[in-house]
């Protein structure tokens, strides 16, 4: 028993010292502590000490600044202080390590699963043998699709689509102000296929380009949600369309970062003035980076897509201890942020939401 122990604290040790390995197991991050191991075959199994409880996170990755400010406010929030012992585990983007790291999770018999699903698709059989071992899933930020709507406890998150009709709603009512009738080039840079954020503002800029018929689009392609990829597949739509391109969609702010330098390379200006020759950048999350390009025009309109779950989803939890059971689906609320121009509104299918008008000091105060 004693040499079990041993080895259960040893591989947690080694792997918390090595995030940047392909498997969930070797990227382990315990904010607590394991003190005993199996009798029973099961290979790890996480029992809290204090009695607390045991939460194993599900990540996706790393991929942007907006999930590094997301999984750290989930860390912060679950922490030991807190009474919770939080079991993390790394997806790196791939759904079978999210899979891997589900079962593992069920194996060690936690007391609550955070699922942060890379996709929405694939989960019902793990969130079956869940449901079967008795631990309740809350799903967060993204979505999951399931046969059964009971697969998962709950689910909270963005309204994608929402976001992405703001975004739209908003380049509308700007060409509108400008009196801009001719034809418009737009290239989309999208987040990770089959995610509900690229799900929801592809849908959205695809309702837009139905409702504008002087849109046009001229590519889309995927660019994972980074910078990296983006830059590069911006600096192939420039060498292929050139002057053409007067609008890049991208799904997020590490995306409109890729796109800006490549844009900046090619020669051209980003901003506002289309009639200038410039490229207007439509963004989403509104992380301070991003904030601070939108206030010297560099991006257009910034979507905000809020990242800070810790606090929600340990309310969530407390619900679910007291035995209180929470709504199947909670959406956050969330804002939209432009310095080029300030209506204070845009419609959305009838119903008004708020631009607000972007300052030095809304960025000084924002927490990510
Ligand atoms: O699911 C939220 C999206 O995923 C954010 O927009 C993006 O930055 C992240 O990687």
């Amino acid at each position: 028993m004693l040499l079990l122990v041993l080895l259960v604290c040893l591989t947690a040790c080694a792997s918390a010292e090595d995030k940047n390995t392909e498997t969930p197991a070797e990227t382990e991050k315990e904010t607590g502590s394991i003190s005993a191991g199996p009798e029973d075959g099961v290979d790890s199994v996480a029992v809290n000490p204090k009695g607390t409880l045991t939460i194993g996170f599900v990540m996706i990755g790393s991929e942007s600044d907006w999930r590094i400010a997301c999984n750290r406010s989930v860390e912060e929030a679950f922490s030991r202080e807190n009474g919770y012992y939080l079991v993390m585990r790394d997806g790196q983007q791939k759904q079978e390590n999210q899979m891997k790291a589900m079962r593992e999770f069920i194996d060690m018999d936690v007391d609550y699963i955070l699922l942060n699903p890379v996709a929405e698709n694939g989960w019902d059989a793990v969130l079956q043998e869940a449901r079967e071992a008795g631990i309740p899933v809350v799903v967060f930020d993204r979505k999951v699709r399931t046969a059964d709507p009971d697969a998962y406890t709950t689910w909270i998150g963005s309204d994608f689509l929402l976001e992405g009709r703001r975004a739209c709603a908003w380049l509308e009512a700007f060409l509108e102000s400008r009196q801009y009738q001719d034809r418009l080039n737009i290239v989309h840079l999208q987040g990770t296929m089959e995610s509900s954020a690229q799900i929801g503002r592809t849908r959205a800029l695809d309702e837009a380009l139905r409702r504008n018929r002087r849109w046009n689009l001229l590519e889309r392609k995927p660019a994972e949600f980074t910078t990296a990829k983006a830059k590069e597949v911006m600096a192939d739509m420039l060498k292929l369309y050139g002057e053409r391109i007067q609008v890049v969609y991208c799904e997020n702010d590490n995306m409109a970062y890729g796109a800006i330098d490549s844009i900046e390379r090619a020669g051209r200006n980003v901003g506002a003035n289309l009639e200038r020759g410039d490229v207007l950048v439509i963004s989403f999350d509104a992380v301070r980076h991003a904030m601070e390009l939108a206030l010297k025009d560099d991006i257009a309109v910034v979507t905000e897509c809020d990242p800070l779950y810790g606090p929600r989803l340990t309310q969530i939890i407390q619900q679910l201890k007291r035995g209180e059971v929470p709504d199947h689906e909670i959406y956050v609320k969330e804002a939209q942020f432009s310095a080029i121009w300030e209506p204070s509104q845009v419609m959305v299918n009838g119903i008004a939401h708020k631009v607000t008008k972007l300052t030095e000091e809304i960025i000084e105060n924002r927490a990510y």
